[in-house]
């Protein structure tokens, strides 16, 4: 039995999945290692491994509390689950035992409370992980530990870029953005810890591995494999661009002697520093038409603005709407009209390159490109429209089920469009 009711996990649940998170634990092994000696697990205690996976961090704390403690493993995944018991066991550690639990919903743990609850590479997965934080250090008894280990996934990146890298970082990110997961969750880990009322961690590691890239490749081809049915699903990807991506890929990372998968440390000072963007890299999302490139990235901050370049084809428009985050609009080439909306009455407005056409907040407007040349326009916006423009983006135009997905997400953000009636009033058909 497979307990899946969070089903909107991103990354598969085949028997490759399962040995690749093998191969992730012995990656992070070292380092678990290390925090459980520094919380000083002792034999005896009895700890919980929450979204316990393979069971290989369960084996760590199994060897430190030997026979006479108890280790707990809980995860959403129950055939996982077993498997995890019937290896510990096998192995001899018969004080090991499997819940099937979803963190998510349910709050009654067997066996709590417990001298340490380990959560690792689990928060990324889930919806709220604040308040899994806020559940698990319930379930810690007085004294105890709780140690959480997660990734920074903007951090994965391999120096010099390689083309085929970057399609996996554009896929990867871009999956588990539009699952709504938090990329930078690794490094909020203080401040998740703050909203939940927690404190300050009393000690905080960063951890990273570099390798060389052809030893590396086959991780990255079986997280691709992994996230791929969600990928699709999310309109991330299409298959054919997947089977071009596996091909170029194993190609290049096999010849790429010369490329490592560089630590997360570096990737921080990087981006701290004043950088040319590479525009030619940048993630680029279809509206449907118009295309939106993100020259700077939407970042988890709401005071970091978002800078977009934004193209509409010739004869495509943007329908009438708005939203409470301003926009404005420099022109760079190409001719385009703007829909301006003052008491009762819409104007079309012309913008030509250099000109600026600032949308306040709330207030109605569209656009429309009646040339024969793409209109490109400089776009500085909050980084909220720039995660909508990420979840609401496809890699294949226009489709009935984009529209419908457009309108949802519109919903959930409290974005306002037209009806097609509202667009003919002001002279735009919308595509059936
Ligand atoms: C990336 S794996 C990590 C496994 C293990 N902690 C490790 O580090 O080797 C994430 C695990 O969290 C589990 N998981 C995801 N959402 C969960 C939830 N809501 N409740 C319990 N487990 C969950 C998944 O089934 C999966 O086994």
């Amino acid at each position: 039995m497979t307990l899946t009711t969070s089903d909107d996990y991103v990354l598969g649940r085949s028997p490759e999945e399962y040995e690749r998170l093998r191969a992730q634990a012995c990656m992070w092994e070292p380092e678990t290692a290390q925090l459980l000696d520094r919380a000083g697990l002792a034999p005896g205690a009895r700890c919980l491994d929450a979204g316990c996976g393979p069971g290989e961090a369960m084996r760590l704390l199994a060897e430190r509390v030997g026979p006479a403690g108890q280790v707990t493993g809980i995860d959403v995944d129950a055939r996982l689950g077993a498997q995890a018991l019937g290896m510990l066991q096998a192995a001899g550690h018969r004080q090991c035992l499997f819940a099937p639990v979803d963190v998510e919903t349910e709050t009654a743990v067997p066996g709590a409370p417990f001298d340490l609850v380990l959560a690792r590479l689990l928060l990324i997965h889930v919806a709220d992980p604040v308040a899994v934080l806020r559940r698990l250090w319930d379930l810690v008894a007085p004294g105890g530990h709780l140690i959480v280990q997660d990734y920074d996934l903007l951090t994965g990146e391999v120096v010099p870029a390689l083309d085929s890298v970057e399609e996996f970082r554009r896929v990867a990110l871009g999956t588990f953005w539009r699952a709504g997961r938090d990329l930078r969750l690794g490094l909020r880990l203080p401040e998740l810890h703050a909203e939940a009322g927690l404190g300050a961690p009393d000690e905080l590691e960063v951890a990273a591995r570099v390798g060389l890239l052809p030893a590396l490749a086959p991780l990255y081809e079986a997280v691709h494999r992994s996230l791929l049915p969600t990928a699709l699903s999310l309109g991330v990807t299409t298959q054919a661009r997947c089977d071009r991506w596996l091909e170029t890929f194993a190609r290049e990372s096999a010849g790429a002697v010369g490329h490592g998968a560089v630590a997360a440390t570096d990737r921080e000072r990087e981006m701290q520093a004043a950088h040319l963007v590479d525009t030619n890299s940048v993630e680029t999302v279809d509206l449907m038409g118009p295309t939106v490139q993100f020259l700077t990235a939407p970042e988890p901050r709401d005071d970091v603005p978002c800078v977009m370049r934004g193209t509409i084809p010739p004869g495509a428009i943007v329908p009438l709407h708005s939203h409470g985050d301003p926009e404005t609009f420099l022109a760079i080439s190409g001719e385009l009209e703007g829909l301006s909306h003052s008491g009762d009455r819409f104007r079309w407005v012309e913008i030509h390159p250099g000109d600026v056409f600032h949308v306040p907040g709330g207030v109605k407007h569209a656009f429309r490109n009646l040339s024969p040349e793409p209109a490109v326009t400089i776009i500085a916006s909050t980084r909220r429209i720039g995660s909508f423009f990420r979840e609401v983006g496809t890699t294949a135009g226009h489709s009935e089920e984009a529209a419908r997905r457009f309108l949802e997400v519109s919903e959930r953000y409290g974005y306002w469009n037209a009806t097609a009636e509202e667009n003919a009033e002001v002279g735009l058909l919308l595509q059936p």
